[in-house]
């Protein structure tokens, strides 16, 4: 019997992901006779818009490293997903409908945590869905590691080498803000691995006056710079106990743009050295996957399409210990994978000396 599997991209882009949808479909076409595989546009906006393609076998050719997704994505936020708006969509019922028209037996969809809630959603409507652990941030729940992670580690950590040059030779305090809003895996391991010497997350809200102490300790010691590595949603202890739209109003009625701008102001303040902020931004998702996110996406496909020739369903691929599995879409939609301040690869940082403004 044939199959009919629909796919979708949806949220933040990310190295890896086509590197997935391939692994998919080789694996499909390997695994089962008459597949057929429809592309879904821009994410759930396709889904809900009835807009896919059916697509031909050469589509999965050349696309192991390319960056970003065929398919394009777009942010469909979760909480608005059963809410009829002005449009009066019915998106759900749309996205249903679609599934229907496009007579899928299943539909895999590539994302990070707002994607996996919908999914959940989609998987309790009745709809045959399979998940596949997308986000630079790390912060799905369940899984080891996400796909894109690695890549943009391999980027942030670039930037981090290449600013302590710059650092060294000026004698400056480069603050260097890294993607990772609820979550700073990108910032703890880039700043480990690029040899940051503050290292500051949204899990373990900061004392500027800690901040400003680890840069002056350098200083007397004779190192005229530092690196410090902080994630954009760290936060100091004042700014932990608000909610995150009013720490964002106050920090921009102190005068700051952003959490790495407020940083820089007040360790120049507090120690008068020179300070300067970079912020790579979206380029820690640009690019080429590295070779382990292209492994590990191309693991992460064959497994989903063996699921869906087990026609296992309403379950997201995930590595546990360096074995690829699956875990239930309703016991991971919702929950995020935070930083455990007490954990191991923390505990190496403080070793290191790198400090955490605590
Ligand atoms: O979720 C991935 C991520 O890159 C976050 O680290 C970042 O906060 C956010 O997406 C940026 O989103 P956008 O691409 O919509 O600006």
């Amino acid at each position: 019997m044939g199959k009919r599997i629909g796919i979708l991209t949806s949220g933040g882009d990310c190295p890896g992901l086509n590197a997935v949808i391939r692994g998919v479909a080789k694996a499909a076409y390997e695994l089962m006779d008459d597949v057929e595989i429809v592309g879904i546009s821009d994410g759930y906006r396709g889904l809900i818009q009835g807009e896919y393609h059916l697509m031909k076998r050469s589509d999965f050719s050349g696309i192991l490293t390319l960056g970003g997704t065929i398919l394009g994505t777009s942010r469909q936020p979760f909480k608005l997903m059963r809410v009829v708006g002005d449009d009066n969509v019915d998106k759900v019922k749309n996205m249903k409908a679609n599934y229907k028209k496009m007579k899928l037996d299943c539909l895999l969809i590539l994302g990070g945590n707002g994607t996996h809630k919908t999914a959940a959603l989609l998987a309790e409507e009745g709809l045959n869905v399979i998940g596949l652990p997308k986000t630079i941030d790390n912060d799905l729940y369940g899984t080891d590691v996400t796909f894109g992670f690695h890549s943009a580690l391999a980027i942030a950590t670039d930037a981090l080498d290449k600013l302590h040059t710059t650092a060294a030779s000026h004698g400056r305090v480069m603050v260097v803000e890294l993607m990772g809003n609820k979550s700073g895996w990108l910032t703890l391991y880039a700043g480990i691995a690029g040899g940051a010497d503050v290292i500051l997350l949204p899990e373990m809200p900061y004392d500027i006056d800690k901040v400003a102490k680890a840069v002056s300790n350098r200083a007397n010691a004779g190192k005229a710079f530092s690196i410090i590595a902080v994630a954009e949603g760290a936060m100091d202890k004042e700014e932990a106990k608000m909610k995150r739209k009013e720490r964002i109003a106050a920090r921009t009625a102190a005068g700051y743009k952003t959490v790495s701008d407020k940083i820089a102001d007040l360790v120049e303040q507090k120690t008068g050295c020179e300070t300067r902020v970079v912020i790579p931004g979206h380029l820690q998702r640009g690019g080429n996957p590295t070779p382990y996110d292209r492994l590990l996406s191309t693991r992460f496909g064959a497994y989903a399409a063996r699921l869906i020739k087990e026609k296992k369903y309403g379950v997201t691929v995930a590595m546990k210990n360096d074995v690829i599995t699956e875990n239930n879409l309703s016991e991971i939609a919702g929950k995020a994978k935070l930083v455990n301040p007490d954990s191991q690869m923390v505990q190496v940082a403080k070793d290191m000396g790198i400090s955490f403004g605590l």
